[in-house]
C-alpha cells in the first residue's frame, strides 16, 4: 500500500494506519515523554511504535482535523470547553515526568522556562488537535514540547484559540468574543488567579520568543523558516503583539476572577 502524505511538504505520510515523521534530535526525549503519559493513563497522544533509520512511526490519533480560519465544529464552545479540558488533563499527566528523568540527558527543540512545573506542548493549537464531532479528543505533533510553567503554554493555547489574531485570514470574532473565549478557557483549565494576571504578558513573551526562534533557525539555514520569514509570517506575529498589549488593560481585567 503506498504512503498517503500527510503534511509539512510531504516529509510526513500515513503507512498501514501509522504516522511516519522524520525523526529529529530531541525525539529520544519525546518518545520518552510520550511513553510516560501513557503510563499515567493518557491516550490522546500518539505512541512510539517503531523507530526507523531516519523516522519515527507513530500510532494515528483518530479524529477530523482543522486549520485557520476557524469554521464549523473546531470554532463551536465545545471545541474550546474540550481543548481546554485536554491540556488541563497532558499538564496533569506530565508533571512528574522531569522527576522520574532527572538521570537521562533530555534535549528538546525549545528552550526549558523557569519554573518548570509541566512540559508544555509549545504549539498547543487547533491544527494538531483531533476532534470527534466538535470535541477535542487526542493531540499530536509534539516536536516543540519543552519544560515550563502551565501558563506559557496555556497562553499560546489561548492566543489560538480565543483567537487573539489580527491576520485576515485567521481571526474570528470581536474583542469581546475572544475574550469571553479566553476567560471560557481559563474557567475550564482552573487557571489560578495569579496565573490570570500573566496571561497577556505571557502571550507578548511567547509570540516574541516564537519570533525570535524564527530568525535563529533562518540563520542556521532552516529551509521552512527562511520561506516562513520571506512569507512574512513573523509580520502576523508582530502584528497580533501590538493587538494585545493595546488591549491588555481590557482583556486582564475581563478574565482576572
Ligand atoms: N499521530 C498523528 N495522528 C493523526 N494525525 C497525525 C499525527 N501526526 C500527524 N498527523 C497529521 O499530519 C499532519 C502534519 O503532522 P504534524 O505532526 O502536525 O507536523 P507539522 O505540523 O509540523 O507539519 C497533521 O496536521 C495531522 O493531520
Ligand atoms: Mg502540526
Amino acid at each position: 500500500m503506498s504512503d498517503e502524505i500527510l503534511g509539512r511538504g510531504g516529509v510526513i505520510s500515513k503507512r498501514n494506519g501509522c504516522v511516519v515523521r522524520p525523526l529529529n534530535k530531541w525525539s529520544a526525549s519525546v518518545h520518552l515523554l510520550l511513553s510516560h503519559l501513557h503510563q499515567k493513563g493518557f491516550h490522546q497522544c500518539p505512541a512510539l511504535v517503531a523507530i526507523e533509520e531516519k523516522c519515527e512511526v507513530l500510532s494515528f490519533v483518530a479524529g477530523d482535523c482543522y486549520d485557520y480560519p476557524l469554521q464549523g465544529a473546531i470554532a463551536t464552545e465545545q471545541a474550546l470547553i474540550s481543548a481546554a479540558q485536554l491540556l488541563r488533563e497532558f499538564h496533569d499527566a506530565s508533571s512528574d515526568f522531569l522527576q522520574q528523568h532527572v538521570s537521562d540527558k533530555l534535549v528538546w527543540m525549545l528552550p526549558s522556562r523557569e519554573p518548570q512545573q509541566v512540559i508544555c506542548h509549545g504549539d498547543y493549537a487547533p491544527y494538531n488537535l483531533a476532534l470527534n464531532g466538535d470535541s477535542v479528543r487526542g493531540i499530536f505533533d509534539f516536536d516543540t514540547v519543552h519544560p515550563g510553567p502551565r501558563i506559557w503554554d496555556i497562553a499560546y493555547a489561548i492566543y489560538c484559540f480565543a483567537p487573539f489574531k489580527t491576520d485576515v485570514n485567521d481571526r474570528l470574532g470581536s474583542l469581546e468574543q475572544q475574550t469571553y473565549r479566553a476567560r471560557l478557557f481559563c474557567d475550564i483549565y482552573g487557571v489560578s488567579s495569579l496565573d490570570r494576571g500573566q496571561l497577556v504578558d505571557n502571550m507578548v513573551q511567547r509570540l516574541q520568543a516564537l519570533v525570535t526562534f524564527m530568525h535563529q533557525q533562518a540563520e542556521q539555514d532552516n529551509r521552512q523558516l527562511i520561506e516562513n520569514l520571506q512569507d512574512g509570517h513573523h509580520l502576523a506575529y508582530l502584528s497580533d503583539i501590538e493587538y494585545l498589549i493595546e488591549n491588555k488593560r481590557f482583556i486582564s481585567d475581563s478574565i482576572i476572577r
